[in-house]
């Protein structure tokens, strides 16, 4: 399994199981409270892709590696992160989904002062939610997410939940030329206008189609985070039955996805309960196949020959423990809207956003081509952006998220975690939250959170060119 993010006490756990015993959950050590410290060195570095034999692919890495490390953090325990710029540009790192104060937020201009070339910054926070998030810059964000700066973010239930293991899935998708580096030409008027900068490998932990080794009859937690730039997955697993357990970190009432297809836009994160119920030996394909005709085998999980860890199948799998969201109430709601305008239009015609308070800033990305609400705010964040609506402390907002354009966006919201009322006028089940809500063409989506944190926050596409064109607003809470 050299490709897992092992979780050592899962481990042990999963030991403990294989040898005959019960799934222990008491494992865990004593509960620490001091302040967890860890360090992040940004820099250009080497990946490879096709394991340790293959060729080497310039990237640009935290703590040399393509994905950054995956850091495991306990939920309520304060963490402190030093981050050190050793790119000759500048950046910054962002904790996505975690609800932290808004000088931690890491967008560059809007929050903090970008980290300098050599510089250092240091974030500290205490993660109220457990769940599964991940980091990535928002300085230049096209290009430094695009050359493979992301890593996940785990936090820790403060009660442990039982699974024989528990791993992780970074997906990152990369647009490589015939010599397997990085293609040029971040941010084209053809990406930025129609589907994004969509790539041609898609890597898990940093490598492209390796089998993941499993073993009959464990039952795994998976956490799916999709770090790519523009790719919308839309994940099966053959003869398996995932169930979901959570999105974007918070979970949900558990539930079998739809078709059985796992969609995960960009900067999603989907923790599923998989039971491995396949053969001793068997081989079952994972398949892509979220854009038509485009079908592709992403990885194969291969069994190995050991008997099955349990004779029986366990029972349904049960939910995870709700993070402390604060309960949003609508009968004193404030009602927002932001409207998705832009793109490429049938015909291959700019949608007409003439007319926007453009911000753009000329030459740069090829400008905007996309607008919210007739504003086009381009780039990662900057100084001086005017919030396109402010909201007292302690106030429920209910947001309305309409997608005029004919393309699908994964729109992100910083600080706050959403919850999903209805789409399209159906209600949404589940009692599900989320930071990223992918909003396919024409889509009407209905939320609502308390705005208990004050700040500037951003609001945009996380299909990165789409940002970067005008797909982005602030909006502030006092
Ligand atoms: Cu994942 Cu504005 O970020
Ligand atoms: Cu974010
Ligand atoms: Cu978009």
């Amino acid at each position: 399994m050299k490709y897992d993010f092992k979780y050592h006490l899962s481990r042990r756990a999963f030991l403990a199981a294989a040898a005959g015993a019960a799934i222990s959950a008491s494992l865990r050590p004593a509960r620490a409270s001091a302040v967890d410290e860890r360090q992040i060195k940004v820099a250009p570095g080497e990946a490879r892709f096709s394991g340790k034999a293959g060729p080497p692919t310039a990237v640009w890495v935290y703590n040399g590696a393509v994905p950054g490390p995956a850091f495991r953090l306990r939920q309520g325990q304060p963490v402190r992160i030093a981050v050190e710029n050793r790119l000759s540009e500048d950046t910054t790192v962002h904790w996505h989904g975690i609800r932290l104060r808004n000088a931690m937020d890491g967008v560059p201009g809007l929050t903090q002062q970008p980290i300098r070339p050599g510089e250092s910054f240091v974030y500290e926070f205490t993660p109220p939610d457990a769940g599964t998030f991940w980091y990535h810059p928002h300085a230049d964000s096209l290009v430094q997410i695009g050359r493979g700066l992301a890593g996940p973010l785990i936090v820790e239930e403060a009660e442990p939940v039982a699974f024989d293991r528990d791993l992780l899935w970074l997906l990152q998708d990369w647009r490589l030329n015939s010599d397997g580096q990085i293609a040029g030409g971040f941010g084209g008027m053809m990406d930025a206008s129609m589907s994004g900068r969509v790539g041609n490998l898609v890597t898990i932990n940093g490598q492209a189609s390796a089998d993941q080794n499993v073993r009959a009859g464990e039952r795994v937690r998976l956490r799916l985070a999709n770090a790519s730039l523009a790719r919308i997955m839309a994940l099966r697993f053959e003869g398996h039955r995932p169930v979901v357990l959570a999105i974007d970190g918070q979970p949900c009432d558990p539930h079998e996805p739809e078709d059985g297809r796992l969609v995960l836009a960009p900067a999603m994160r989907i923790d599923i309960a998989l039971d491995m119920q396949g053969d001793p030996g068997s081989r079952h394909d994972v398949i892509d196949d979220f854009y038509d005709g485009l079908a592709y085998r992403l990885t194969t999980l291969a069994y190995d020959q050991t008997s099955p860890l349990r004779a029986h199948p366990l029972a349904a799998p049960v939910a995870l423990p709700r993070n402390p969201l604060p309960e949003p109430d609508l009968s004193n709601a404030i009602r927002q809207e932001i409207v998705l305008q832009g793109g490429m239009m049938g015909g291959g015609k700019l949608a007409g956003i003439g007319g926007m308070m453009g911000m753009g800033m000329p030459g740069m990305n090829g400008g905007a081509a996309w607008a919210i609400n007739g504003m086009s705010m381009t780039g990662d964040g900057h100084a001086g952006m005017a919030p396109q609506f402010t909201l007292e402390r302690g106030a429920t907002c209910h947001l309305t998220m309409r997608n005029e354009t004919a393309w699908w966006h994964p729109m992100h919201v910083h600080g706050f975690s959403l919850s999903v009322l209805s789409r399209n006028g159906s209600p949404v089940p589940r009692r599900q939250w989320q930071d990223t809500v992918l909003l396919a063409p024409k889509d009407t989506v209905e939320c609502a959170f308390v705005a208990d944190n004050p700040g500037d926050w951003m609001l945009h596409c996380h299909v990165a060119d789409h940002q970067m064109a005008g797909l982005m607003t602030v909006f502030r809470v006092t």
